[in-house]
């Protein structure tokens, strides 16, 4: 394996290879990479996912960290195009934005990939998107909330007879974000008793676990502390910070406030099993694989489905002891 520091990129760039297979007509594949950062527990099993699986094909993984700066990413694809690299991937930190730049690698005759989040632009400027489907995470978040108020059967905290729901957003203008957002206020809309909750309190944590704390902990003063009854967390690190606001308010995190969040890292099951919190959706950063065997195919002139979706599951507390010792990030 060689590790070298690449100059010219926005962020900080590696380059890590194991040299084996992983050709085209005879020739290392090389890719470059451009992660957005490394905003969160998530983002690092996805980073070690690519990392992985570069090295397992052969492939040689041009990496570089945008460290949460769409600017650092059009220069790291910018500096990817100069040096000709046979494939680009990116996870665009947000949406908008990519036309120019994506246009300039078309131009230069080098293939696209968008990996995790969506970008916004015309079909004929990247080949593939491998991703996650944030729509429905953000349905299967309003869903085991409405089934489990159901079951519990609990008055509103605040008095009323509607729940009070707090949401911590992901980063403004990320696909993952407005998607969340969306397929829970559609669930929530489309719900037989859909009237029976208001989103009270809505801010962006920025999919960090110390923006989540101190969101909440605003929240929690600006009235949520006797009112809060559910909090969705667009992200489990963001729960994870609110959890210990929740706690230094006096209040007990998946009790007093139900907390649903999105991902499914080790650390959310921990809190469900340690009684903190209510249920994770599975949003799958095991993408690696996915993205170095579609790579080889259009490297190889193989036709490539244009979008697909990673499987991902709803785990509940009910089932966080028995799944922990299974999961992988
Ligand atoms: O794009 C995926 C999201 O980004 C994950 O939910 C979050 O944890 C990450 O930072």
């Amino acid at each position: 394996m060689m590790l070298a520091l690449c100059a010219g990129c926005g962020g900080g760039e590696e380059s890590a290879s194991s040299g084996d297979s992983g050709s085209k007509d005879g020739k290392q594949i090389t890719i470059g990479y451009s992660q957005l950062g490394a905003e969160s527990e998530w983002r690092t099993a996805q980073t070690e996912s690519i990392k992985q699986a570069a090295k397992d094909a052969g492939i040689n993984l041009q990496f570089s960290d945008a460290q949460q700066k769409q600017e650092n990413q059009i220069k790291a694809i910018r500096s990817f195009i100069a040096q000709g690299v046979d494939l680009i991937a990116f996870t665009p930190i947000v949406e908008t934005g990519w036309d120019t730049v994506l246009k300039e690698a078309k131009d230069a005759g080098i293939p696209v990939v968008i990996v995790d989040r969506d970008a916004k632009v015309s079909d004929d400027l990247y080949v593939a998107k491998i991703g996650t489907d944030s729509v429905a995470e953000g349905r299967k978040a309003f869903e085991w909330v409405d089934q489990y108020m159901k079951e519990q059967n609990k008055t509103p905290r605040g008095g009323g007879d509607q729940y009070q729901i707090a949401v911590l957003e992901g980063t403004v203008g990320a696909s993952v974000s407005l998607g969340r957002s969306k397929g829970f206020n559609e669930a929530m809309q489309a719900a037989e008793d859909g009237s029976k909750y208001t989103i009270a309190m809505s801010q962006t944590g920025e999919f960090t676990r110390q923006k989540g704390q101190e969101v909440m902990e605003s929240f929690l003063k600006s009235g949520g502390r006797d009112t809060i009854d559910i909090l969705f967390s667009q992200n489990d690190d963001m729960a994870l910070g609110a959890i210990q606001a929740i706690e230094a308010a006096g209040l007990q995190p998946g009790k007093d406030i139900v907390i649903v969040s999105v991902d499914g890292v080790k650390g959310a099951f921990q809190a469900m099993i340690d009684g903190k919190s209510n249920c994770t959706v599975e949003c799958n950063p095991l993408q690696g694989p996915l993205l170095m065997e579609t790579a080889k195919k259009i490297l190889n002139g193989e036709q490539v489905d244009k979008m697909v979706y990673m499987d991902e599951g709803v785990f509940p507390a009910e089932v966080a002891e028995k799944t922990l010792p299974e999961r992988k990030y």
